[in-house]
């Protein structure tokens, strides 16, 4: 009896997780996808301490550290994600990200430790398991460096080679503990030590505009990894979830491929942008830029048919979509047609625009992605740009020397007029200078982007 609730249990955890995700494919539902998910998880892990029994007829046991843990997760959890800042939520998704990562390397490690000599395929299992699980712990702790910027871009000189080498060092020692040729456990640490190495090294030198792809990447890793952990333990539900979120996470990577549009292999070994972004912030001389007034810009905007607003990374810095909500809805009311232009890697996450803009409750339908932005440009009359550098970067595709060259952009220069809102000249995530703003077209409104639309509102409020 109990061991069939425990087998129920896991397959409304399965059918939940399967259900949440799904909800989280639109924003008027994600919200209750995700509880949906949760509390099938939860359900599935409650029926694990007190009903699983192993092959001998034991309970878990254990209780007070198990509980012990689950309490300080839990409080950990919740308070880091009530008090991360929304600007912090790429660093925090990849620091968890990376903590799944090591739980499935932990439990590879304790499984081998509980039984060193294991039937070949659970070998297989537990070492690919650690292997995929280590290597997305230490890539996802770096990449969470290099989001909030404690971690600079570095191109490690002959790291196609090094890499090689720990590959055909990882392979040969996984072959000979696998295949039996040795059983010494020093071999299984020299495999958990070289695949640590192998993902800080991985991960160091890409740079520029490609974290995108290894975010995502490092994401089914985990997936992948947890779902090891799943056959090791004959888990439903853990290995529903690890490959929903491993194939989840493979096809955002080929979408993040698609959306840079450069293929996996060039950003894994192309160390794309790294040699170059060591120029950061270095702007060359490009002639002249104009500036545009609050009150040019109200009326430019008034009197347009149609507007384009595109966000960037500074919109979530200044957290000004409310504002920006504001801008859109008193514009719609003087019969202006607003639109959004949402570039697949604007923001520092997969995503990013779209959450933030949901969470001011501006319309999904709004929301156009860059391919209908694009074909939408010619008609339009101003273009408005918040806090994005990068994401409308012509460089893209007219310098072949640009470390972003080839990445399809925002063409906000098919627009009438160009208004770019930032605080200064400096450059965006990829540490280049950007032309746009030197462009005829183009007026530049400076300052913080909640200041500066709170103002352009009530100056709109005057036209
Ligand atoms: P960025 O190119 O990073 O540019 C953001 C701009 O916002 C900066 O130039 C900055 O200029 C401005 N800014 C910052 N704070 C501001 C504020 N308070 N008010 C107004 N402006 C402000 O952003 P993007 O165009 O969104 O491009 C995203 C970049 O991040 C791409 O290179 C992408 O590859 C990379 N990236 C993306 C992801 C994902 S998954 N989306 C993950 C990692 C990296 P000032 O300092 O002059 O104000």
């Amino acid at each position: 009896m109990e061991q069939t609730i425990l087998q129920l249990s896991y397959l409304i955890g399965s059918i939940t997780f399967i259900l949440g995700l799904k909800m989280l494919s639109h924003p008027d539902s994600a919200r209750r996808g995700n509880l949906v998910a949760a509390t099938g998880m939860g359900i599935a892990i409650f029926a694990t301490i007190f009903l699983y029994k192993d092959h001998e007829g034991n309970p878990l046991g254990n209780y007070p550290w198990i509980f012990a843990a689950l309490i300080i997760g839990s409080v950990v959890g919740t308070l880091a994600a009530k008090r991360v800042q929304m600007t912090a939520m790429p660093e925090m998704v990849s620091l968890f990200n990376g903590m799944g990562g090591a739980c499935a390397m932990l439990i590879s490690l304790i499984e081998y430790h509980h039984n060193p000599t294991p039937s070949t395929g659970i070998l297989l299992v537990i070492v690919l398991g650690m292997i995929i699980g280590t290597v997305s712990f230490a890539g996802s702790i770096i990449a969470w460096g290099k989001l909030n910027g404690k971690i600079k871009d570095k191109s490690i000189s002959g790291a196609q080679v090094i890499n090689f080498i720990l590959w055909a060092a990882l392979l040969s020692l996984s072959v000979m503990l696998i295949g039996g040729y040795t059983t010494e456990s020093w071999v299984f640490y020299t495999i958990l030590i070289l695949a640590a190495v192998y993902g800080v090294l991985f991960v160091m030198p890409i740079g520029g505009a490609d974290m995108p792809v290894v975010i995502s990447l490092l994401n089914s890793f985990t997936g992948v990894a947890a779902a090891f952990g799943g056959f090791l333990y004959n888990n439903p539900v853990m290995l529903t979830g690890g490959i929903l979120v491993g194939s989840a996470g493979t096809i955002l990577t080929m979408l993040m491929c698609k959306a840079m549009n450069r293929s996996l292999k060039n950003v894994l070994i192309g160390s794309f942008g790294a040699a170059k972004v060591g120029v950061a912030g270095v702007v060359k001389e490009q002639g002249n830029y104009k500036e545009i007034s609050l009150n040019d810009t109200a009326t430019l905007m008034a009197y347009a048919q149609k507007v384009c607003i595109i966000p960037g990374y500074g919109l979530a810095v200044a957290q000004a979509q409310h504002a920006c909500h504001e801008l859109e809805k008193l514009l719609e009311e003087k019969g202006v047609e607003v639109t959004y232009g949402i570039h697949p890697v604007a923001g520092r996450m997969p995503g990013h625009m779209n959450v933030l803009l949901a969470e001011a409750d501006v319309p999904y339908e709004k929301l156009l992605e860059m391919e209908d932005a694009n074909d939408q440009m010619s008609s339009t009359n101003v273009v408005l740009i918040l806090g994005a550098n990068d994401v409308v970067n012509p460089a893209a595709k007219e310098d072949p020397s640009s470390p972003i060259y080839g990445m399809p952009i925002l063409e906000v220069q098919k627009a009438d007029h160009v208004i770019v809102n930032k605080r200064s000249m400096k450059p965006g995530y990829a540490g280049i200078e950007n032309e746009l703003f030197f462009k005829p077209k183009t007026s530049m409104l400076f300052g913080d982007a909640k200041k500066v639309l709170q103002d352009l509102v009530s100056e709109l409020k005057q036209v």
